[in-house]
């Protein structure tokens, strides 16, 4: 199953990359009348970053909640088409760095060239998978990701992840998808719907839970948002939430 998610994972999202269309009508990637994803950017982010980074595939906004200051170190997971890599970038300035890590060739090739064409020399993708993180110890000022982490099947893994290259003091701000509820059992084994971030989704206290069990700390639901009516009943256990945690400075 495991080797099966990824493959699907990664072959669905480099098919997006390369339409450059959101991941699909069923997505689940989106707040609470599903079409929000590029409305909870602010109209200054929205003009400031590359339109192609622009791929409407997140279901948050962790920027507007993780306090970027000049010359900070951030990691994004699951950079995409880079829409959070470029808002970071502006906020860190030229003394600062931006890291997106990516599985999928076809979205590293996307955001690099975005990256090119618009100048932005403060900014690095690499190839990587969000469990086995291709960057080194404590070495990272902010670790944010927007509507991946549920894409995984080892979510412990990806949290210890963040812990050790997070800096002692450094914070992580992560949007995602979680359940409140069980979601029916054909949806949790099909593929499509783990690639669409549904049947990836844990209920939100095991999300919270595993990020405490990483050596996380001060953790917070900075927002939450949720589907309501005219949607399929099993969207309306799904939930979007913004969570602060940090790394303890000793
Ligand atoms: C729903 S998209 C979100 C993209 C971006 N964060 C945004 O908000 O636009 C998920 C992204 O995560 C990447 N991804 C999924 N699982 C991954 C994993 N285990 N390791 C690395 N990247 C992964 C996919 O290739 C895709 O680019």
């Amino acid at each position: 199953m495991r080797d099966d998610v990824r493959d699907f994972v990664r072959t669905r999202y480099g098919r997006i990359a390369k339409s450059g269309g959101s991941c699909c009508p069923s997505c689940g990637c989106g707040d609470s009348d599903g079409n929000a994803r590029s409305m909870s950017y602010s109209e200054d982010d929205l003009r400031s970053a590359p339109p192609e980074s622009m791929m409407g595939l997140g279901c948050g906004n962790p920027i507007a909640y993780a306090d970027l200051t000049p010359g900070e170190v951030v990691l994004d997971l699951g950079s995409g088409g880079g829409i959070d890599v470029f808002l970071a970038a502006k906020r860190v300035g030229e003394k600062g760095r931006v890291i997106g890590v990516d599985m999928t060739d076809e979205m590293l090739g996307r955001a690099r060239d975005a990256a090119v064409q618009h100048g932005f020399m403060n900014v690095e993708f690499r190839k990587g998978e969000i469990e086995s993180l291709p960057v080194g110890d404590s070495s990272v000022d902010v670790v944010i990701s927007n509507c991946v982490i549920n894409l995984s099947v080892d979510k412990a893994r990806v949290f210890r992840e963040i812990h050790r290259v997070l800096k002692p003091g450094g914070r992580m701000v992560v949007s995602d998808l979680v359940t409140n509820g069980d979601l029916p059992e054909d949806l949790k084994r099909s593929l499509d719907a783990w690639a669409s971030c549904i049947a990836g989704a844990v209920e939100k206290e095991v999300y919270i839970s595993l990020i405490r069990e990483s050596g996380l700390e001060d953790i917070r639901i900075m927002a939450e948002s949720g589907y309501s009516g005219g949607v399929p009943e099993f969207l309306t256990k799904i939930k979007s939430i913004t969570v602060y945690a940090a790394k303890p400075k000793v």
